[in-house]
């Protein structure tokens, strides 16, 4: 298996992921995205919305603020209870997540045992909003982007033609004061998170819980993350939050061990009750069948894309041995891979009839990259590392012939295709 510093070694020389604000020495837990982890990361997130509106279900889109105001999350629970519990080793000053070490042994770092007590620690980001500090004040970077689509269930129900059942999905940033941030992309400060939010009737909870986890068992399968590298583990009854019903947890086997990816629960009508408490406001539907009114019950698919573009990261790197020469390979779906075709030309005598195929598709709105500079091996072994699925390369006979040669990723099989067919080739690789 892969390891992870091999994966950040990837991402950084090839432009998908960088330290954050690096020249200053960096801000742990909080990366940037370089120009091909962007394009990952956008494919990633075209990829979870288009399995939304491929089912037969309703769902609208969402974009939440990312400040919100105290009172949202006390209602929520997270000023409370989202905690981690911490300690300090008084000799290095290190400090730890008291959960994660044996605070009977000596301290991991620096060898000696004296540690703090225990205390909860608050992750949320608190800020003040406005030119006065005071108590009414206080906001709160949002750590999940669920509770934006709860305190708007009112709104959207009542300014879109929906109707109980629906779901609400957004893409967007939290933020969590992690104690201690790290495996990279797997647990950060920053992170965006891909949520559903689907409303239902109480009675319509169980088996919609059971449909959702078939549709997400559907999206990891189309997406290419290998089966023996995914898990579903359902809670433990003690594992439950106590509103929640059922939850699963998708786990990924990350190179440091099994871990959650994406989280799949039943949580009940706890959150509209919530913020119908707290803001005095009434969230409940009326049923024209029952005549009655109720609030709905929710199923949560909550997902962080980080997390998510790490694992088919990890699960897409190969190294093969071609003729005594290492290969490195992003074996990544075509369908979400950065660039989909590198456009070459042999010589760069070539360059000016390849260039413009490589605008043409560029215009039509193909992720496609024009690459003149190396050996044609180089070339290939460049688009083989960042996952580019085809090349098409323009040789001398090219000029008369008006064919290119293409080559495929995985196989490195190589075939002559006449040029007005490239954007058939890209299309059916695309699976379109
Ligand atoms: N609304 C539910 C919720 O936020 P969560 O299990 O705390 O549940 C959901 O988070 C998903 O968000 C996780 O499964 C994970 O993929 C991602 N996530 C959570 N904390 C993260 C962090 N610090 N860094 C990167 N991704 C994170």
């Amino acid at each position: 298996m892969v390891t992870l510093e091999t994966i950040i070694a990837l991402c950084k020389r090839c432009g998908f992921v960088y330290p954050s604000a690096e020249i200053y020495g960096g801000l742990n837990g909080v990366y940037d995205y370089g120009p091909l982890g962007a394009a990952l990361k956008n494919n990633i997130r075209k990829f979870w919305k288009k399995s939304l509106v491929t089912t037969d279900k309703t769902i609208v889109f969402f974009e939440g603020s990312l400040l919100g105001p105290e009172s949202v999350w006390q209602a929520s629970g997270h000023v409370s209870n989202f905690h981690d519990p911490m300690v300090d080793c008084l000799e290095c000053k290190k400090r730890f997540r008291a959960d994660e070490i044996d605070l009977e042994k000596s301290c991991p770092a620096c060898g000696k045992k004296n540690w703090t007590a225990q205390r909860q620690f608050n992750l949320m980001f608190k800020t003040a909003v406005g030119a006065l500090e005071d108590a009414s004040s206080v906001a709160y970077l949002r750590p999940e982007t669920a509770q934006a689509i709860f305190i708007n269930f009112k709104n959207i129900l009542s300014s879109n033609r929906v109707k109980i059942p629906f779901g609400v999905a957004q893409i967007g940033k939290a933020f969590r004061n992690e104690i201690t941030p790290k495996q990279f992309l797997f647990r950060t400060r920053e992170f965006e998170q891909m949520e559903l939010e689907w409303f239902c009737k109480p009675e319509n909870a169980a088996p919609d819980f059971e449909y959702w986890l078939n549709q997400r068992k559907n999206f990891y399968q189309a997406i290419g993350l290998t089966e023996a590298n995914l898990r579903f583990r359902a809670h433990e009854q003690t594992e439950l939050a106590h509103y929640s019903a059922s939850c699963t947890d998708v786990e990924y086997n990350f190179p440091f061990g099994w871990k959650e990816l994406e989280g799949i629960a039943n949580r009940g009508n706890f959150d509209l009750t919530q913020h119908s408490t707290h803001a005095k406001k009434d969230l409940s539907v009326f049923d024209d069948e029952t005549k009655q009114s109720y609030l709905p019950h929710v199923v949560e698919c909550s997902v962080g894309a980080d997390r998510l573009m790490l694992a088919l990261l990890c699960d897409a790197y190969s190294e093969e041995n071609i003729d005594g020469e290492k290969r490195v390979v992003l074996k990544i779906n075509p369908a979400i891979a950065p660039i989909t075709a590198a456009l070459l030309p042999l010589s760069k005598q070539l360059n000016e009839p390849i260039h413009k195929i490589f605008k043409e598709l560029q215009h039509k709105g193909y992720a496609v990259q024009f690459d003149e500079t190396g050996s044609i091996g180089k070339r290939y072994r460049r688009q083989d590392e960042i996952g580019t699925p085809l090349c098409f390369t323009y040789d001398f006979d090219s000029t008369t012939d008006n064919t290119v040669t293409v080559r495929d990723r995985d196989t490195m099989q190589q075939e002559r295709i006449a040029i007005s067919h490239i954007e058939t080739v890209i299309k059916k690789k695309l699976g379109f």
